[in-house]
């Protein structure tokens, strides 16, 4: 089981990544030169990596969350590295209205926008499903309908530049494991909403890239401290992950997978055989340092009583 998810699988996808995504067009990070971006959660993680790439390649970047005191610093950082302009506009993406103000900003400032990277998540929690419906209506607002109305507001501005949607997703929006329900439901409803969207672009026309990004275990700070006790597998490096989101964008490719090994092993697998694919995620996760319990006949898990952080 081990082998076939460190070695096996990985290569596999790795070939099918080769035979694939093999982009037509070579990324040159002269591309992002000029333009005018805005990258969502954007204070800490990947999308912090993002904003300092964005910014060493010469680009006007617009950087949002909630935390003013980081979004300075990063900004600050952005225009050490070469930004051709960097500001921010600290918010809670809970509230649509704010969402669609970050994107007035961008307006306002540039008179247009050329990419729009969508990458923040609110906070959930990493366990058996608590019953809370309150909590998953709050991170749907938070992790799609900001991203929907973003992208709404933002549309007529990328269709002008022919620009670039570039919505940040996870394998759990395509291939679930245990103990991320209201995340992964957030994350399906992205792919649901953009892939969608996407189709409709091609037929009418619209020259607007969407770039939905499929990503494996990346060693965030947050990330790691939700679930570095519980996952098996080695997280990949949050610099080149940000990097491959912004080259994927470039290019106009309709997905990225990364790291491209594992996930798209997994999709493969999830194509040939679900059921094994399923087992094999349980199996690479554990909970506070146990084996994730096996249902015996007759037996249910019990959820605890205390949701955690
Ligand atoms: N790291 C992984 O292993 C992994 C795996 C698969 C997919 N992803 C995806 O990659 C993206 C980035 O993940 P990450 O690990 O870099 O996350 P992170 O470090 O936790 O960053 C999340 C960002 O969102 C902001 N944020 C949180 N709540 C917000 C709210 N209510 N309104 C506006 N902004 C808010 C945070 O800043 P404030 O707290 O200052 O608001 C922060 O800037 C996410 O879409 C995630 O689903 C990550
Ligand atoms: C779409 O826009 C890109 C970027 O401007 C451009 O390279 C491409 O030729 C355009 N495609 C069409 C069909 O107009």
């Amino acid at each position: 089981m081990g082998l076939l998810l460190k070695v096996i699988l990985p290569l596999m996808g790795l070939g099918l990544a080769v035979y694939f995504y093999s982009a037509p067009e070579n990324f040159n990070e002269e591309m992002l030169r000029g333009k005018r971006v805005i990258v969502t959660g954007a204070s800490s993680g990947i999308g912090e990596q993002m904003a300092y790439h964005l910014a060493r390649m010469g680009a006007h970047v617009l950087v949002t969350a909630r935390t003013e005191a980081k979004l300075q610093k990063v900004v600050e950082r952005c225009r050490e590295l070469g930004a051709a302009s960097a500001r921010f506009v600290s918010g809670s993406m809970e509230d649509t209205a704010f969402a669609e103000e970050v994107v007035k900003e961008a307006e306002n400032t540039w008179g247009g926008l050329d990419m729009l990277i969508l990458n923040h998540i609110g906070h959930s929690y990493f366990n058996y499903f608590d019953g809370d419906v309150d909590h998953i209506r709050k991170l749907l607002e938070t992790n799609f309908l900001s991203y929907v109305a973003m992208t709404v507001t933002a549309l007529p501005m990328l269709k002008e530049s022919e620009g670039n949607i570039v919505v940040v997703s996870s394998v759990a929006g395509k291939a679930p494991g245990p103990f991320a329900a209201p995340y992964s439901a957030t994350k399906f409803a992205l792919d649901g909403f953009f892939s969608s969207l996407r189709h409709e672009f091609i037929i009418e026309n619209v020259n607007v890239s969407i770039t939905l990004c499929i990503l494996g275990y990346i060693d965030t700070d947050n990330a790691m401290q939700a679930v570095s006790h519980a996952i098996k597998v080695a997280p990949s490096p949050k610099e080149e992950c940000a990097l491959e989101i912004i080259r994927s964008g470039a290019l106009r490719q309709h997905e990225l997978h990364y790291p491209p090994g594992i996930v798209n092993g997994m999709l493969l697998l999830r194509g040939l055989a679900p059921g094994f694919l399923d087992t094999l995620i349980r199996s690479n996760i554990v909970r506070f340092g146990q084996p994730v319990p096996q249902a015996a006949p007759g037996t249910s898990a019990q959820p605890p009583s205390v949701r955690e952080r």
